[in-house]
């Protein structure tokens, strides 16, 4: 009912406010014996964590993760995996005025009318700080699934405002902090979100993420469709407002004679379908996108109710996050990954004497 667990052999849960003492999760249903070291947790944190750049809000965390349990001598035992974030940047005080108010765009409303008691602090369970141990978790499924199945993972920004990118280059991505596939425009992008903060407003953004090397098979019908559980997982995230799987909406003005992916020995002609049909993965590279709002705290006033009824007036003084989507690219990669590792253990579960099947043709031909 509290619904803050996902997956069903590999199974996550969360739990921490923004401003409590620490933030964790529980990993359960990972193999035994997969090599996990605190270090490894370094790398993905830090391409989430806030203060990553002077583009995003300026809190600054450690996010240093202690592993409490599920690992021997350096390995994965079977048991569940503890593993724990202290928050070091509580800063409430920041929050105090907001008490008595319910930001707009914010969970403080809902929150407030389903519990009748919130913590205000940073946005409490709402807040995209929990977003950190789903990373954190991730970073184990992403492991998992390279060293298995040599899966790999990797997200990028597709769209920020108005502005898409000209040119598309993986490795362009993770030399800038917005996570652009192209690195001519970096200096643009800079110009565009100083003016935004400048200005007091925000934008939304569209990330896409691309699992490559997902074998086909993975994905059960009707109820554990793989993009159904993509979306439910990729919805869950903090402003995220709309998921697409491959062509999504653009679906809707394809013809079936464009969209439907032709396959021929060599290989599929196209992928339209994101690497999914029925439900389980095709063997070509699954591909999600998803919309972020834009940031709602922002400098522009805006208008809300306190807990009275009584009209109010909300302006953000502390930090402002121009763009929350700049920082969602490991978030919305952290989700497909859970999710594909919980598909391939089920998929292990159910349909693991099938073994390899004739013909198989290759993902994408050329
Ligand atoms: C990485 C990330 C960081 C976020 N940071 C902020 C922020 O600084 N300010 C803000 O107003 N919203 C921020 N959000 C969005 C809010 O957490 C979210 O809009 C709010 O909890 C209401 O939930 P909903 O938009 O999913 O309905 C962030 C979201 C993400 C994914």
């Amino acid at each position: 009912m509290s619904s803050n667990t996902f997956g069903k052999l590999l199974s996550v849960t969360t739990f921490g406010e923004s401003h409590g003492p620490a933030i964790g999760c529980v990993v359960d249903g990972c193999p035994p014996g997969l090599a996990l070291a605190p270090e490894e947790f370094r790398d993905d944190l830090e391409r989430r964590a806030t203060g990553r750049s002077r583009w995003t809000s300026q809190r600054r965390e450690a996010d240093d993760i202690e592993i409490l349990s599920g690992v021997y001598q350096g390995r994965t035992t079977g048991t569940p995996i503890a593993l724990l974030i202290r928050n070091t940047d509580q800063r409430s005080k920041d929050y105090g005025d907001l008490q008595g108010t319910f930001r707009p765009g914010h969970a403080d409303y809902t929150y407030w009318q389903k519990y009748g008691i919130r913590d205000p602090r940073g946005g409490g369970r709402s807040s995209a700080r929990e977003t950190t141990m789903r990373v954190a978790a991730a970073v184990i499924a992403k492991k998992w699934l390279a060293e298995r199945h040599g899966v790999r993972v990797r997200g990028h920004l597709a769209q920020i405002g108005d502005v898409v990118p000209r040119a598309f280059d993986w490795d362009a991505v993770e030399r800038n902090p917005f996570f652009w596939p192209d690195a001519a425009m970096v200096e643009e992008l800079e110009a565009y979100v100083n003016a935004l903060r400048k200005s007091g407003d925000s934008v939304g953004a569209r990330v896409t993420v691309v699992a490559d090397g997902v074998p086909p098979g993975w994905g059960e019908p009707i109820y554990g469709k793989l993009d159904g559980e993509l979306a439910a997982a990729l919805m869950s995230i903090n402003a995220v407002k709309g998921v697409e799987i491959g062509a999504g909406f653009a679906a809707v003005a394809q013809r079936g004679s464009e969209h439907r992916d032709e396959i021929t020995p060599q290989g599929f002609l196209s992928n339209h379908a994101g690497g999914i049909l029925g439900g389980i993965s095709t063997g070509q590279a699954v591909v999600a996108s998803i919309a972020l709002k834009p940031t709602s705290s922002i400098l522009v006033p805006g208008r809300s109710v306190n807990l009275a009824g009584e009209p109010v007036e909300v302006v953000t003084k502390g930090r402002h996050d121009p763009c929350v989507g700049i920082r969602a690219t490991p978030i919305a990669e952290a989700m497909v990954a859970l999710v594909l590792m919980d598909q391939a253990l089920r998929h292990r579960a159910q349909c693991g004497d099938v073994g390899d099947v004739a013909p198989r043709v290759p993902g994408q031909a050329g």
